[in-house]
């Protein structure tokens, strides 16, 4: 009896356990490297960033055909704020040209559109687009496709909680009740399977800050390729890669597979 309690308690960290399948559910991708793509090419930046918004069109479509129903893509982190004005602003206007005219085209393709992050620190003509997005996408099934803009996976997690308290503030006179299960529904990819698979491409291996909570068991693929470069010959390395892997969520190898 006890055993089984805490069994249960250190189950892991991880809400749901996915079923060991090929082809990943959900694949989260840093896309990485457009500013070094476009130098190595005696280029602007700018035309890195443009060349890799051409690359989302393809991988998005790569993933519809190969099965995979959920993809999250890195487009803007809290702290690219950081950067100088002009490319800021390049961006902004890269993400609201791709939502004018991508969003009727990934409606007809059955594809649902979700933007995560802050929205409130975007101005209101891309605000209202999201919003636009949103509404017009919301009932597609095939495949889901969050864009995290002006997201930070601490703010994510804080706000979380802060949301948690707001709805209940009770629990914080009996904080065993905030456990995984009750702060989840408050996080911004609540709606989603944990990412089974990550890739960053441009040669960093670290997470800067993308989905820390829900990468918790995701399975980690690093590429030197930059991001206007990956195509879809490089997912299916990544997924090649993500088959040879034994996820064993804290079990032991004989456990997962006897
Ligand atoms: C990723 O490429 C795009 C964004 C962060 C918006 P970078 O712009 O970071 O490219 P590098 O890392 O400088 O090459
Ligand atoms: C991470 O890339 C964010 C996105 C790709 C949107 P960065 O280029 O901003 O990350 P760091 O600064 O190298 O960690
Ligand atoms: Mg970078």
């Amino acid at each position: 009896m006890r055993g089984d309690s805490l069994l249960k308690r250190r189950a892991s960290s991880t809400l749901a356990i996915p079923e060991a399948d090929d082809v990943p559910r959900h694949v989260a991708i840093i896309m990485d490297g457009n500013g070094r793509w476009a130098t190595a090419r005696h280029l602007p930046r700018a035309a890195g960033h443009s060349k890799g918004v051409d690359r989302v069109e393809e991988i998005v479509e790569a993933c519809v055909v190969r099965g995979i129903t959920h993809l999250t893509l890195f487009a803007f982190s809290s702290e690219n704020w950081r950067r100088p004005a002009d490319e800021v602003s390049l961006l902004m206007r890269l993400f609201m040209g791709t939502l004018e005219r991508q969003v009727a085209r990934l409606h007809s393709n059955g594809i649902r559109l979700s933007i995560v992050g802050d929205l409130d620190g975007f101005e209101p003509r891309l605000r209202e687009l999201i919003d636009a997005a949103h509404r017009k996408t919301q009932s597609n099934q095939r495949l889901t496709l969050t864009i995290a803009a002006n997201y930070g996976g601490r703010a994510d997690i804080l706000s979380a909680f802060r949301r948690l308290v707001a709805v209940d503030p009770t629990v914080v006179s009996d904080p065993s009740r905030i456990t995984e299960e009750a702060l989840a529904p408050y996080l911004a990819m609540h709606d989603a399977p944990e990412p089974d698979l990550f890739i960053r491409t441009g040669g960093e291996q670290r997470i800067s800050n993308f989905l820390l909570w829900q990468l918790a068991y995701t399975e980690l693929y690093f590429t030197d390729v930059h991001w206007p470069s990956f195509d879809a010959g490089e997912l299916d390395r990544a997924i090649a890669s993500y088959r040879t892997r034994e996820r064993r969520f804290g079990r032991t190898s004989a456990q997962v597979d006897p």
